[in-house]
Formats: structure tokens, C-alpha cells, sequence
């Protein structure tokens, strides 16, 4: 079996996962997308994991958010992350492509995208991954729609929950996944880690151009 190399910065961030584990909010981290009138837009995402072998990050959203539709807009499907782990002391910006999964998008990925995942083992396995209570978003009416009662109760999951179902208890077939959930696969080529915890503090460049080469600069 041949070992996979990782970039370095890689492997500081799954090190810098490691040691911010106790913390809940270790895995949330800040988006960036451009909105075609070319506005910056970001907000908070869960991160659900590396793509396997691949130092590619994983997310889930709902197809029918702002974001997705910035990042489907022609020359806008870049992202940039911004993570800060407080325990640490550590901040990484990551920048690159955005890679979007879903059974209602009709775009195709080449391997080096998807590694050795197929589209439907990662919808898959990233859909079995979540709660029922995060499942049924997914069944509710549009992010940003008006707020309605009615539409909120039309929903399965929701009408099983006022009949007194506890989460746990709601049945949405894990099986079948919603046409409203969407891998988002964050691809980076360009990685600019902050370490304010040492002293001196550190700065280090990672860029793909140069091979993932550590660059050490000022912070
Ligand atoms: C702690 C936290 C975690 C969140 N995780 C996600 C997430 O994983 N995916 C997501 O689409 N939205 C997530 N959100 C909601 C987004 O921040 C955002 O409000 C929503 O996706 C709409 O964004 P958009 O209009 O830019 O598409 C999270 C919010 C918070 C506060």
C-alpha cells in the first residue's frame, strides 16, 4: 500500500483539530463567496471532514441558499475560509475552487476532484451523517422564504414532531436523500496559517503552485 504525502499545512491543521477537540466551535468556520455584483458574502459552515486521501474539506448546505447560487455564477466558484481555534491560538485562511454535489445539479467532477469517492458515496455518506432534526431542514420550505406557519407544518418531519415525536423518533428515510442537499467540496490552493501562540508569532505561505512548499514570512 503506497502512503499518502499530505501538504504540510495539512497536516498542522489536523493537528490543530486535534488539539482544539473539546471545543464545539472548533469546527465551525467562517465562508467567503462573491455575489455576482461582486460584493463580498460570507457566513459560518460546519466542517464534516476531509474528502478521503484528498486535503480537500467537506460541507454540507442547501441548494437553494444565496451561497450556492454565487458560487454557480460564471468566474465566482472560488471560496476563502477563515479559521480561528481559539484554544490554539491559530488561524488558517484557506482559498480556492468550490466543488458542488447534489442530485438536482447537473454538474460532473473529474477523479482528481472527487479522489476515489463516487458523487453518490459522498451524498451518501454525508446525508446518513446527519441528525433527523438537520435531515428535515432539507424538506422545509426555501432559506429566506417569508416565514409561514402552514408551510413549516407541511412538512413531514415537522408535522411528526407535533404529534409528539421526539427528533430521534422522526422518520425520514435515511436512505432517500433530499434533491435539496448539497456537498460542498472546498478545494484549496493557497493556504496562509497565523500562529499567535508562539513566540515570535508565525506565518507561514502554502501555495499549490509551489508544491505546497512551507513559506515562512513576518506575520
Ligand atoms: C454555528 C453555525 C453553523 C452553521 N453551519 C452551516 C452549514 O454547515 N451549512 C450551511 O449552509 N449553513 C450553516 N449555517 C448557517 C449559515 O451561516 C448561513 O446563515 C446560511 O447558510 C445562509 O447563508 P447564505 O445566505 O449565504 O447562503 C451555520 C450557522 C451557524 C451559526
Amino acid at each position: 500500500m503506497t502512503e499518502i504525502l499530505y501538504p504540510p499545512w495539512r497536516q498542522r491543521l489536523a493537528r490543530s483539530l486535534h488539539i482544539n477537540r473539546s471545543q464545539v466551535h472548533a469546527k465551525y468556520y467562517q465562508v467567503a463567496s462573491v455575489c455576482p455584483a461582486g460584493r463580498p458574502k460570507n457566513r459560518t459552515m460546519v466542517f464534516r471532514g476531509f474528502l478521503a486521501n484528498s486535503q480537500s474539506l467537506l460541507s454540507v448546505t442547501d441548494i437553494r441558499s444565496e451561497k450556492v447560487a454565487q458560487w454557480q455564477s460564471k468566474h465566482k466558484s472560488h471560496f476563502e475560509i477563515c479559521w480561528y481555534f481559539s484554544g490554539s491560538r491559530e488561524q488558517y485562511r484557506l482559498s480556492g475552487e468550490v466543488a458542488l454535489l447534489s442530485h438536482s445539479l447537473d454538474l460532473s467532477y473529474t477523479q482528481a476532484v472527487l479522489g476515489q469517492q463516487t458523487k453518490q458515496s459522498l451524498l451518501n455518506q454525508q446525508w446518513s451523517n446527519l441528525s433527523a432534526n438537520a435531515r428535515q431542514a432539507f424538506y422545509s420550505s426555501s432559506p429566506k422564504a417569508p416565514f409561514d406557519e402552514n408551510t413549516i407544518l407541511a412538512n413531514p418531519a415537522q408535522e411528526q414532531l407535533t404529534q409528539g415525536k421526539q427528533p430521534e423518533e422522526i422518520d425520514i428515510d435515511s436512505r432517500q436523500i433530499s434533491d435539496n442537499f448539497c456537498v460542498v467540496i472546498f478545494i484549496p490552493d493557497t493556504v496562509d496559517y497565523l500562529n499567535l501562540k508562539s513566540k515570535p508569532q508565525e506565518r507561514c505561505l502554502y501555495d499549490i503552485q509551489d508544491d505546497w512548499k512551507e513559506r515562512w514570512v513576518n506575520p
